[in-house]
C-alpha cells in the first residue's frame, strides 16, 4: 500500500462498495475518483462547514468545486438551515401549492431581467429540457442550435460518446456551433432555415464572450425567427444575482437557473417573457411531483436575500480574481505551460503538454499534490461566501511549491514517476 492508499484507505475500501453498488461507482459523474486520480485522491466526503470539507479518512480540505457549484454561502450555512428547519417543522410538501412559491417567483422576476414568468424545477437538466420544449412548441420548429454542456438529458447528450440508449432521430435536431464564432451559428441558420427552434447556449463558459458575441448571437437568433436560451446554471447568482443577463445586458427568451440559487438544496427554474410563456401554457406539459418542495424553495429565498444584503457577488467575485491572478502569478514564476482561465465566478486551470509529458499528466500530478496538503482545487475552482482571503493565499502558497515540484520533474524529466494514482480522464467527449 502506498502513502496515499494510508491516507485515503476509508474512500478505497467504500469506493470498492460502490462499484458493486452504484451505476458507474457514483450519482454524480463529475465525482468520480477517475476524473480526478484514483489511488491519490479522496473519493468519500463525510461532512462540511464553511468553506472546508472532511474525507471519510479525517482530512480537511480547502473546497474549491462546492458541490459542483451549489455551495455559494458556505456549507451548513446556518441561517439558511434554521429556515429549512423552521419550514420542515410545518411539513414541506403539500397537496397544494403553497404561497412560498409565489414567493420566490416574485423575488426571481424581480432579479433576473428576462423572467417574467417561472416554472420551479429541482435540476439543471430538467429545466433545460423544459425550455427546449417551451421553444419547440413556440416556434413550431425542431432543430436546435448548441454550445456546450447542458445536463443529461436525451436531446443534448446525443452529441457525446456516452450516447447509447438515445433514439438515432434525435441526433438529426441538434447542430453545435462554437463558442465566439459567429460563423459557425450563422452556417446553422443556412443550412436549417426556418427550422431552428433555439439557441442554447451558457453566457460564460470557460472563455469570456469576445467582440459583443452575446449581442451578436441574440440579434443573430431575432433575426431567424429563434429563441434565445441562458442557460445560467453556473453563472446565476454567482456571476452577478440577475446572471450574465444582467452582467452583460444581453436579454434571452428563456433562462434557466440552479446550482447556487439555494445553496445546495435541489432546485432549479425556467424563466422566460410571458408572451412566450402565456403561448404554450396549453399546449405543453412540464410538471413535478417535487417542484413544490418547500425546503428548497425556503433555502433559495433566504440564499437570495443575503445574497442580496451582503453584497455577496461582490466577494466571491474579488475573491475568485484574488486566486486567478495569484494561481497565474505562480505559473508565470515556474514557466509552467498553463493558464488559469475563466471569469473570476468561475476559473479554471488549463495544462497544456511540456517536453513530452501530456498536460493531463501534470494535471494529475498538480492535483495529487493539492489534495495532500488540503486543498481540493478539481476542474472547476468556485469561491463561497465563507472563503476567506487567507483560505486563498494559503491555496496559492500550496499551488506555487507544487509549481516548483512539477518544474523540477520537468527539468529532471522523471515526473511520471511521481504519480500516485491513475491518470485522470475526462468526464467524457463530444464528437
Ligand atoms: C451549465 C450547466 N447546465 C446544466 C447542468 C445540469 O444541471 P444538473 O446537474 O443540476 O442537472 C449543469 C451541471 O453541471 C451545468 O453546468
Amino acid at each position: 500500500m502506498t502513502i496515499n492508499n494510508r491516507r485515503y484507505k476509508q474512500s478505497h475500501i467504500l469506493w470498492e462498495k460502490a462499484n458493486s453498488l452504484l451505476l458507474n461507482g457514483v450519482s454524480t459523474f463529475s465525482k468520480s475518483p477517475l476524473y480526478i486520480t484514483l489511488g491519490a485522491c479522496p473519493i468519500f466526503a463525510e461532512r462540511a462547514k464553511g468553506a472546508y470539507f472532511w474525507d471519510c479518512d479525517g482530512n480537511r480540505y480547502i473546497d474549491y468545486p462546492l458541490a459542483l457549484g451549489p455551495i455559494i454561502l458556505g456549507y451548513a450555512y446556518d441561517e439558511v438551515d434554521s429556515a429549512v428547519k423552521r419550514q420542515m417543522s410545518r411539513g414541506f410538501l403539500y397537496s397544494l401549492s403553497n404561497r412560498l412559491e409565489l414567493e420566490l417567483s416574485e423575488i426571481l422576476c424581480d432579479i433576473i431581467p428576462s423572467a417574467e414568468k417561472v416554472k420551479i424545477l429541482k435540476t439543471g437538466s430538467e429545466a433545460m429540457s423544459a425550455a427546449v420544449r417551451v421553444a419547440r412548441a413556440y416556434t413550431g420548429r425542431e432543430i436546435v442550435a448548441v454550445c456546450g454542456y447542458h445536463g443529461w438529458h436525451d436531446w443534448t447528450i446525443t452529441r457525446t460518446v456516452r450516447d447509447a440508449g438515445i433514439p438515432a432521430a434525435l441526433k438529426k435536431l441538434i447542430f453545435e456551433f462554437k463558442y465566439n464564432d459567429l460563423n459557425s451559428l450563422e452556417r446553422i441558420f443556412s443550412q436549417n432555415k426556418g427550422k431552428v427552434a433555439a439557441v442554447i447556449l451558457e453566457p460564460v463558459g470557460m472563455y469570456a464572450p469576445k467582440d459583443n458575441f452575446l449581442s451578436k448571437i441574440a440579434k443573430l437568433a431575432r433575426k431567424n425567427q429563434a429563441l434565445l436560451i441562458f442557460d445560467e446554471v453556473i453563472t446565476g447568482f454567482r456571476l452577478s444575482l440577475g446572471g450574465a443577463q444582467s452582467y452583460f445586458s444581453v436579454m434571452p427568451d428563456l433562462s434557466v437557473f440552479g446550482k447556487a440559487m439555494a445553496n445546495g438544496y435541489p432546485i432549479s427554474v425556467l424563466v422566460g417573457k410571458k408572451e412566450i410563456m402565456n403561448a404554450v401554457e396549453n399546449k405543453v406539459f412540464i410538471s413535478s411531483t417535487f417542484g413544490g418542495d418547500l425546503l428548497s424553495i425556503t433555502a433559495s429565498i433566504k440564499t437570495i436575500e443575503i445574497l442580496r444584503k451582503r453584497k455577496v457577488n461582490d466577494y466571491i467575485l474579488a475573491l475568485g480574481q484574488r486566486l486567478k491572478n495569484g494561481l497565474n502569478e505562480a505559473i508565470a514564476r515556474y514557466k509552467i505551460d498553463a493558464k488559469c482561465e475563466g471569469l473570476p465566478h468561475k476559473t479554471f486551470l488549463v495544462f497544456k503538454d511540456m517536453r513530452g509529458v501530456s498536460g493531463k499528466m501534470i494535471e494529475t500530478l498538480f492535483r495529487q499534490e493539492c489534495l495532500l496538503n488540503g486543498v481540493f482545487l478539481g476542474y472547476g475552482h468556485f469561491v463561497s461566501f465563507s472563503h476567506t482571503k487567507k483560505d486563498v493565499d494559503y491555496t496559492i502558497g500550496i499551488a506555487s511549491q507544487v509549481f516548483s515540484i512539477i518544474r523540477q520533474a520537468l527539468d529532471r524529466g522523471d515526473l511520471p514517476s511521481l504519480l500516485q494514482g491513475k491518470l485522470a480522464v475526462d468526464v467524457f467527449k463530444r464528437y
